[in-house]
């Protein structure tokens, strides 16, 4: 078995990923690295904030619900039409900024966006 060395030096190392600004249910703001490849609620996820995304980012379960500021949303584009009909029916559904995060792909372009997390449906 070969173990594969990979030389890193931290010094010279350009961040490949996109830094974006978490506000939490609480208030909290966190600053996150959403790597390429990551939907956006995987780098909510994947850096311990509580997502549930308990349908695995198919768009079916509305837990990824954030709110995006209103010009990003309409420069990302209509939502598809899953995504539309799920996140209409929450309680805090806002058809300017709201987003299924699962559905919000990585883009260098959204390098320094804030992301506010909705609240939990009860
Ligand atoms: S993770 Fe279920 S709708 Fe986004």
């Amino acid at each position: 078995m070969t173990a594969t060395s990979t030389m890193h030096h931290a010094a010279a190392s350009v961040t490949a990923g996109t830094r974006i600004h978490v506000i939490d249910r609480d208030g909290r703001e966190h600053h996150l690295e959403w790597l390429p490849g990551q939907s956006l609620m995987e780098a909510l996820r994947d850096n311990g904030l509580p997502v549930l995304a308990s349908c695995g980012g198919r768009a079916a379960c509305a837990t990824c619900h954030v709110f995006l500021d209103a010009n990003l949303v309409k420069q990302l584009g209509t939502r598809h039409q899953d995504e539309q009909e799920l996140v209409e029916e929450t309680q805090a559904y806002d058809p300017e900024t709201s987003r299924l995060s699962c559905q919000v792909h990585h883009d260098l372009a959204l390098d320094g966006i804030t992301v506010r997390m909705a609240p939990e449906e009860e």
